[in-house]
């Protein structure tokens, strides 16, 4: 009998998403600016996104998409010590969306907080949710992923506004004591990393304390996807050999979704066979710290995702920020 220790680890116990009703499709897009449903679905495989509705916040996509994984977890709102949210169009520039979101799930104690690393977040959110599950100082917590980009869009932009869509995504996970094998379930490794050095090549023109308005998003697109493929896969290796799994061991692979061509081609340089990776972008576009949890969601509703599967997360925006987690399903 091998020896077996215990180990608190950070299980995933269930996993939502809310999209807004409006679906804008690329045909649509062409007739309000200089592009074509063509360009977008060659250069993206983009075909539609969602937008929000006037007036509908991005702690309503939020609290919407909580309250279906707390559903899917089987749990009750007050079960939950710590909400982690992460976004980087907030509703107010304080306090943190999270609160909002704790309110209106009848939530009074526990932590509630935002993460902003832009496309990143979820990953940035989950990883500190697993270090302060393990650490003991949380037990049960949602991690939510929302965003209304529509809001900081250039319209008049082709080259950034046909990318990216509104939605949310959440996850409930809880402490488990587990055996310290790589055959338990839960989080088995995580990992961040952030090179300021690149803060212009995707950024907001506007902010509280430079120029006190929201301002625009602005992207260098093709250093962008440079640094993205790059990145992803490096960190992607990297958390696969903090757990000691080789990517062919990776049941499913639930990347950010910018992009198909970077999907394509992180997988083309991991050797990962395209049909175990998740892929949304066609039908949700970039929507930011939502999209991993998004793409998630679809893949457990729809029965690919399944108990004791292998599932690597990862994800990489502004900053840069990129960060993966793998986790036993
Ligand atoms: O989530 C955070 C991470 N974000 C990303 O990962 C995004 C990474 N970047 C990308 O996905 C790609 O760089 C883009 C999709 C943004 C752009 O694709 P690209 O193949 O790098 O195109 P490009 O920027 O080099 O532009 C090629 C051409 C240009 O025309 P010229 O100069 O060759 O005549 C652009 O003006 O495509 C033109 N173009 C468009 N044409 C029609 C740019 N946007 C559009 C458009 N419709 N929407």
């Amino acid at each position: 009998m091998p020896h077996r220790f215990k180990l608190r680890r950070t299980v995933i116990e269930g996993v939502g998403s809310y999209l807004p009703a409006r679906c804008v499709t690329n045909e649509e897009l062409a007739q309000k600016v200089d592009t074509s449903d063509l360009w977008i679905r060659e250069r993206t495989g983009i075909r539609q996104r969602y937008i929000a509705a006037d007036g509908e916040k991005t702690s309503d996509l939020a609290i919407a998409a909580a309250k279906k994984a707390l559903e899917n977890a089987g749990r009750c709102a007050t079960d939950i010590d710590l909400i982690i949210l992460a976004t980087s169009t907030p509703d107010n520039t304080f306090p943190a969306t999270a609160t909002r979101v704790q309110a209106a799930l009848g939530i009074n104690s526990g932590a509630a907080f935002d993460v902003q690393a832009v496309c990143s977040g979820f990953m940035f959110a989950l990883n500190t949710a697993d270090a302060l599950i393990r650490c003991g100082q949380a037990d049960k917590a949602l991690v939510i992923g929302a965003e209304t980009f529509s809001r900081i869009l250039d319209w008049e932009d082709r080259a950034t506004c046909v990318l990216f869509g509104d939605g949310a995504g959440a996850v409930v996970v809880s402490g488990q004591e587990q055996t310290g094998t790589n055959e338990d379930r839960g989080i088995l490794a995580c990992k961040v990393h952030s090179d300021g050095r690149h803060y212009d090549k995707l950024y907001v023109d506007g902010g509280v304390s430079s120029t006190g308005t929201i301002g625009h998003l602005r992207m260098q697109g093709r250093e962008v996807f440079k640094h993205a493929v790059i990145n992803i896969a490096a960190v992607m290796r990297e958390t696969l050999e903090i757990a000691g799994i080789a990517p062919d061991e990776v049941d499913w692979f639930v990347p950010h979704q910018a992009n198909k061509r970077i999907l394509d081609g992180t997988a083309k340089k991991l050797r990962i066979d395209p049909e175990r990776v998740v892929v949304t972008v066609d039908r949700h576009g970039n929507t930011s710290a939502a999209s991993v949890p998004l793409a998630l969601d679809c893949a457990v509703r729809d029965g690919r995702i399944k108990r004791n599967d292998l599932v690597l997360l990862e994800a990489m925006g502004g900053g840069f920020t990129w960060g993966a987690a793998l986790a036993r399903w």
